[in-house]
Parts: structure tokens; C-alpha cells; sequence
């Protein structure tokens, strides 16, 4: 490809279809895609628009509580990712101020008997529900009835990957049983219009871990993915109901480096409160990444050795905490001031990672 270009709008319906000439034309352009920076974005999927708009309530209407009560599900009480993230608490970017977003994340519902929870795999745990959002019930039931939705939509974007590798749709399936995937509730505050864009990111940039990421945005625009060879920022516009799909460091790992996994980052300048809910799809934490059939050309070795989902993200981790120590060295703060932080001016980061 020439000159720089944001990703594409495709049609994903035909993996759905019985037209094979409409079918084959989608896998080519999910291979480009994939060759090109790991980007594109998908209309036509099974994820109905009125879930989308219940989920994104859902969103606006945790958000809208009172500090004190996100507080009470501070993901810091946990070992297992779950809960809330308080705004300015992560810091992606060497060099810019800590990060205009809170979040809530969410996962699979996993009780404290569950083997994956006693075994301490990734991110597994009970879900950390606000007591006093309203319509809780509806909020917990709407929540996870889209994380199922695009749970199954994620299998059906990795039975296309799996096509355009040249192999049956179903080659991932040892990979998605028993997967883990993390969904986050984003909110980007509208930062001032004239705000320094050197310093203030809503997310820095950044790569995700797990193998794939599908991202549902709301109107307001924001994100924005790396031109690698030009160094330029290209703007990846919201599409009602569409998702952006993007790979992480894994899926690129498995494809031998032939995949890419793609810096990006989130800057609000709209002026508008923004509100995004990625959905990280990791895969099942003792799956074993091997070099994916036809990554190689005949004589070419795999660049990487077999590592199971669980230590590959878990290593991921521990790096982008190790590149924090610094910061946190440098900015010690007490948990109170955090607090005080995300109403005020910011305060030290306490760095977390993305892509659970
Ligand atoms: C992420 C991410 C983009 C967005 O959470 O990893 O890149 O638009 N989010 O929220
Ligand atoms: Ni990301």
C-alpha cells in the first residue's frame, strides 16, 4: 500500500452468507488489513444496534455516580483485574501526563470455586458490581448479555484470520474454548480544546497484548492509529455500530511478526465526554502460540518458541509495570491523593497495562 490510509469500513456479513465470491473478497481484505497495521473496522456483524445502545447506557449511567461510590469497586482490591479504575491511574506513553479516562472492567463471571480462580489464571474472578447504579439488575443482565455478543463475534473475526491464513475456520476453536476476554467501560472527560497534545492523552500510545481487540466507540472521535512510515496519526472515525478490530502483540507473535500489531492512542479534542467499551480477547489462558501455519516462507524459522496464553500476557504485564517504575519512583503518592487527583491536577500513576 502507498500512501498512508485509515482503516476500512468492511462488510462483515458475507462470512455469515453463502455468496463464497463475496466471502473470499472479505478474507483478502482482513489479510491486507492484517499485513498492513492490524486495523480495520466491521458493519454487518450479529451484535444487534439496540444492545449497543443498552450497553453504552449502561456505561453513561456508572459513570454518572458519585466518585465515592465507583470508589467502593476500586480495582485495587482485587488481584484479578476487575472493578473500577479511577481517572489519571494509568500512564501508557513515556513523557505524557497520566490518562484522561476511567474505566470499569468486566469479564466472564467466575466464582471463587471456579478452577480458574483457584488456579489464579488471568483476570479471572468475580465481576465487582456497582450497588447503587441505577436499574442494577438490568445494568449487570444488559452487561453481560453484550460481553456474551461479542465474545461470539470475536470467535467469528478469528474464523475469518483463520481463513486468510488458509486454514479451517474452526483451527482457533482450541484457542476460544475456555477463553478469557476482558471488556472495559471507557470514559474520556472532554479535556479543554486548547490542551498542550503533547502532554495530555486520553489513552497514551500503546499497543494491546491479547490476540484481538473489538472496539465499540460512541460518536465522538478520538482514536487514533499509528502510520508507522510516515510517523502519522490517522484519525479512526466511529461508524455507528460498527467495531474496530485491531490485533495485539500476541496474534503478531503467533504470525511470526507477518501480522502486525499496530500503536495507538486516544486524544479527545472534541470538546465532548467520549465513551468507548474495548473488548480484549486473550484466549484460554493454557493455550499453547505457536507459529500459525503459512507465517513462514519454506527454510524461514519461527522467530518465537511456544508460550501459553497466561505467560505471554502475564509478561506483558510485568514489562509495561517495570517500564512504570520509574514514574512511580519518581511521583510517590498516598492513595488519598490519587482521589483528591481525579477531580484536581494530576497526581502519580499507578500503571496498569492493556489488553487483559
Ligand atoms: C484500549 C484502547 C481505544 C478507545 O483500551 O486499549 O486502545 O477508543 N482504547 O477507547
Ligand atoms: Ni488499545
Amino acid at each position: 500500500m502507498s500512501a498512508p490510509s485509515a482503516p476500512p469500513i468492511l462488510d462483515f456479513a458475507p462470512f455469515y452468507g453463502a455468496d463464497s465470491e463475496a466471502k473470499s473478497q472479505l478474507i483478502d481484505e482482513v489479510r491486507n488489513c492484517c499485513h498492513y497495521n492490524g486495523f480495520f473496522q466491521i458493519t454487518g456483524h450479529r451484535v444487534p444496534l439496540d444492545l449497543q445502545r443498552r450497553v453504552m447506557d449502561c456505561s453513561r449511567r456508572f459513570f454518572d455516580l458519585p466518585l465515592e461510590e465507583k470508589l467502593q469497586i476500586d480495582k485495587n482490591h482485587n488481584s484479578f483485574n476487575r472493578g473500577y479504575e479511577l481517572l489519571r491511574s494509568q500512564m501508557l506513553e513515556v513523557g505524557t501526563g497520566p490518562e484522561l479516562k476511567e474505566g470499569l472492567y468486566i469479564g466472564e463471571e467466575i466464582p471463587e470455586d471456579h478452577p480458574y480462580y483457584l488456579e489464579k489464571k488471568l483476570n479471572s474472578g468475580p465481576n465487582q458490581w456497582p450497588q447503587t447504579v441505577l436499574d442494577k439488575d438490568e445494568f449487570q443482565k444488559t452487561t453481560m448479555e453484550y460481553y456474551h455478543a461479542v465474545f461470539e463475534l470475536a470467535k467469528d473475526v478469528l474464523g475469518v484470520l483463520a481463513q486468510t491464513l488458509g486454514v479451517e475456520t474452526s483451527f482457533f476453536e482450541p484457542l476460544t474454548d475456555g477463553a478469557v476476554a476482558t471488556m472495559r467501560y471507557l470514559h474520556y472527560p472532554a479535556q479543554p480544546q486548547d490542551t498542550d497534545e503533547k502532554l495530555n492523552r486520553g489513552i497514551g500510545a500503546h499497543t494491546d497484548f491479547g490476540c484481538i481487540t473489538l472496539l465499540l466507540q460512541d460518536e465522538v472521535d478520538g482514536l487514533q492509529v499509528l502510520d508507522a512510515p510516515t510517523g502519522q496519526w490517522l484519525d479512526v472515525k466511529p461508524v455507528p455500530g460498527a467495531y474496530v478490530v485491531n490485533l495485539g502483540n500476541l496474534f503478531m507473535r503467533m504470525a511470526n511478526d507477518k501480522y502486525k500489531s499496530n500503536t495507538h492512542r486516544v486524544i479527545n479534542k472534541s470538546g465532548r465526554e467520549r465513551y468507548s467499551i474495548p473488548f480484549f480477547f486473550s484466549g484460554n489462558p493454557d493455550y499453547v502460540c505457536e507459529c500459525l501455519p503459512n507465517c513462514r516462507d519454506e527454510g524461514e524459522a519461527a522467530k518465537y518458541g511456544p508460550i501459553t496464553v497466561q505467560d505471554m500476557v502475564t509478561a506483558s504485564y510485568k514489562e509495561s509495570y517495570g517500564r512504570a517504575e520509574s514514574y512511580k519512583k519518581e511521583m510517590e503518592s498516598t492513595k488519598q491523593e490519587r482521589i483528591a487527583a481525579a477531580s484536581a491536577a494530576p497526581a502519580a500513576p499507578a500503571v496498569a497495562a492493556i489488553g487483559a
